[in-house]
């Protein structure tokens, strides 16, 4: 089987870890290594949440290397009302066996991308200031980059009415990242919002019979409890599984080639992402955009993987 070489950025947080559980599952994958960034929770507690992934999948070998502990040049802003004070917010996981790497995220993301022999796909589900980083300090990791599989944007917003929290978090990263010419598949709300853990889901996952599905069953029911609270949702969307699932089985996707530009001086605006859907803007193709999403076969492939563990 041939592998796909993936790096995972990150702000674990309930669905990073879920897309971590998710690639840890996938033999086709090769995880080269997990990057974080501050987001859902400062950088400290989203390093040390990702550690605690590894050791619950036993995947001490994925390194693991601590990234952005600020925006380029905003304020840190975290999301304690969705993913609780450790970023974690739900299960009990124990100590993380080891510590993070000494190396910076954004250096672990251009040594591997520059070591690898084969082209590296990079999947940031947090904000983007890593991936910013690393295109600054080595432009040329472009030509050894296969793709960016991004959860982030969207015609609507959840952290502000027009902008999804990862762009809004560090607009500045975002609009580096869809100015670089890269492929880039976006996994906006649009997509996001119809991957939903309703009470349904959540059942199917307690029926399975081992401790990772039990962890992931505990932190569906948080995730979906604070969902519930600050949006009225029936069920937590698990936004950052999209971007492994779409590597794995990119038939439960209809995606759009369109231009996505992040919009960085507005003084209500900045971090929303204007996506064209009818081209009216005449602005270059720079990204497939998700549009719909095969819900149930989503699911199954979930349950699936879980069922491995
Ligand atoms: O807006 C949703 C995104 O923000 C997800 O990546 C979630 O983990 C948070 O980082
Ligand atoms: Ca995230």
């Amino acid at each position: 089987m041939t592998t796909r070489k993936i790096i995972m950025d990150c702000d674990p947080g309930h669905d990073d870890a879920i897309a971590i559980i998710l690639a840890a599952a996938r033999p086709e994958l090769e995880i080269l290594a997990i990057t974080t960034v501050s987001g859902n929770a400062e950088i400290e507690k989203t390093t040390m949440n990702a550690l605690k992934v590894c050791d619950l999948v036993s995947r001490p070998d994925v390194m693991v290397s601590k990234g952005a502990s600020e925006p380029l040049i905003r304020i840190r802003e975290t999301a304690p009302g969705i993913h609780g004070d450790s970023g974690l917010d739900g299960p009990e996981l124990p100590e993380p066996s080891r510590s993070w790497s000494e190396e910076h995220g954004a250096d672990t993301i251009i040594r591997l991308v520059k070591e690898s022999k084969e082209p590296v796909t990079l999947l940031p589900t947090g904000p983007l200031t890593n991936i910013a980083l690393a295109l600054t300090k080595a432009p040329e990791i472009k030509d050894n980059i296969e793709e960016i599989v991004l959860m982030g944007g969207g015609t609507f917003g959840n952290w502000t009415p027009t902008a999804e929290f990862n762009i809004w978090a560090d607009p500045e990263a975002a609009k580096k990242v869809f100015d670089s010419g890269m492929p880039i598949v976006v996994m906006g709300l649009d997509i996001t919002h119809q991957a939903l853990a309703t009470k349904e889901v959540i059942d199917q996952v307690n029926k399975i019979d081992n401790h990772v599905a039990k962890i992931v069953g505990e932190l569906l029911v948080f995730f979906a409890s604070t969902y519930k609270e600050m949006f009225d949702f029936d069920g937590a969307p698990v936004h950052d599984v999209l971007t492994v699932a779409y590597c794995v089985a990119p038939e439960l996707f209809k995606t759009k080639d369109v231009n996505v530009t992040v919009e960085t001086k507005g003084e209500f605006t900045a971090g929303t992402t204007l996506i064209d859907l009818h081209g009216v803007t005449g602005r270059p193709v720079n990204a497939k955009f998700g549009l719909e999403l095969d819900v149930e076969g989503f699911w199954k492939l979930m349950i699936e993987a879980l069922k491995k563990y």
